[in-house]
């Protein structure tokens, strides 16, 4: 049985809006990413209540909407912070401690590897290689790459974005 979907949940002035794209898209189905892509970019993040209220607004199967969701990194189910710190493992990156400069964020900002911050300010995700190998151990912070991380860099990276954000 479906589970019913709690609008509620949801804050309606952004489930408005999306909607309101939604229904000048032509082709619903076929362009179901870039309606996704809207969803998140307004929303934040793609909550399962969404991604019910979206699959029966385009009339297609929650669980097509969920696998989409899931398969495309660039999609996320959780909230997200204000900075993304998105630490590579690829291969480069990981031979290179990558792993060390994970855990030391998470330990400095308090959360798991895929976590959020209390204060909403960090998320801290792993990703594959993000094609800049050369630099390695790289992390992306929202769109800005930083290469040749060291653990002993990543207090003055955080200090540096709170800084920013206290205005100092
Ligand atoms: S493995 Fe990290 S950028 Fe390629």
């Amino acid at each position: 049985m479906n589970k019913i979907f709690k609008m509620d949940e949801l804050d309606q002035t952004k489930v408005q809006e999306i909607q309101e794209f939604i229904d000048k898209v032509e082709n619903k189905k076929g362009d179901i990413i870039k309606i996704l892509h809207f969803a998140q970019e307004h929303y934040g993040y793609l909550p399962k209540e969404l991604q019910l209220y979206i699959a029966r607004a385009v009339d297609l199967p929650a669980s097509k909407i969920n696998g989409i969701v899931t398969f495309y990194s660039f999609f996320t189910e959780k909230p997200t912070g204000k900075y993304t710190v998105a630490v590579c493992m690829g291969t480069a990156c990981y031979v290179k401690n990558a792993q060390e400069i994970l855990d030391e964020f998470a330990r400095l900002l308090k959360i798991g590897p895929d976590g959020l911050s209390e204060d909403g300010l960090f998320s801290l995700i792993s990703v594959r290689c993000i094609g800049a190998c050369g630099l390695a151990p790289v992390i992306k912070i929202n769109e800005k790459i930083i290469g040749h991380v060291t653990k002993d860099m990543v207090k003055g990276i955080i200090d540096d974005i709170v800084r920013q954000e206290r205005g100092d």
